[in-house]
């Protein structure tokens, strides 16, 4: 299982990355205004530079599907391991597979985004996308089952032997991240401030710092004892 941050902050993606713990970047337009990167071009280039050779998902910024194919080449161009982020439908519905078919099969990795259904998730796999996000957080939003759909999904990709990868995307909390994990995800993108709550625990604060309190009072001991002898 492998987890990406959800995060377009070079600090965050640094941090995380220096520890070992991430696999790649998940990155979306509302992301990146939230983390300041309003040069996209200048912000996904020093990102794919620093992960390397891990991939960073960017997505396309139009909302027409020919369009989308123009813009992802360029995206792509960029640097080798860019993976292009497509939605399943347009703002309008019109459904985005042809894209996503037309890119892979030129060897353009796509990411199809923004999935909520089981059904948006077999049609992507059909086009073959690599990589496939269901957004748990919303479909939660609309009261589904986000860790029953996510363990729908991953079953039926591997019971048919499909390559796409489910990304479990929109996590709200460190509940979410653990119930998307035990429903099967391949993978989760995780915002940085849950990454830093699932490390954080009130007891292990206080065992680390009983450890450390008596290793200081050995010491102590010892060269009292060491003055007395
Ligand atoms: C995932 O790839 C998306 O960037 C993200 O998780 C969307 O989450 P949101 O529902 O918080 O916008």
């Amino acid at each position: 299982m492998q987890i990406f941050i959800d995060s377009a902050s070079v600090g965050e993606i640094v941090k995380w990355l220096e520890m070992g713990v991430i696999d790649g970047v998940t990155t979306n337009p509302s992301i990146m205004l939230k983390d300041g990167v309003y040069d996209a071009e200048a912000g996904v280039r020093t990102i794919s530079a620093l992960i390397d050779p891990l991939p960073v998902c960017v997505e396309v910024t139009t909302d027409e599907p020919d369009d989308m194919a123009v813009q992802a080449r360029r995206l792509a161009s960029w640097a080798h391991n860019i993976v292009i982020k497509i939605p399943h439908i347009t703002s309008d519905g019109v459904p985005c597979y042809g894209v996503i078919k037309e890119l892979e099969m030129e060897g353009i990795k796509v990411n199809a985004t923004a999935a909520m259904s089981l059904g948006q998730v077999i049609l992507a796999a059909k086009a073959g996308a690599t990589y496939i996000s269901l957004f748990a957080g919303r479909v939660a939003d609309e009261g589904g089952n986000a860790p029953e759909v996510i363990r729908m999904a991953v079953e039926w990709l591997e019971r048919w032997k499909f390559k796409s990868k489910i990304v479990v995307g929109s996590i709200r909390s460190v509940g979410d991240v653990l119930n998307a994990v035990m429903a099967g995800a391949h993978i989760v993108t995780i915002p940085p401030p849950f990454l830093n709550k699932m490390a954080d625990h009130k007891y292990t604060r206080e065992t680390v710092r009983q450890f450390l309190d008596d290793a200081e009072k050995a010491l102590r001991l010892m060269k009292q004892a060491m003055r007395m002898g």
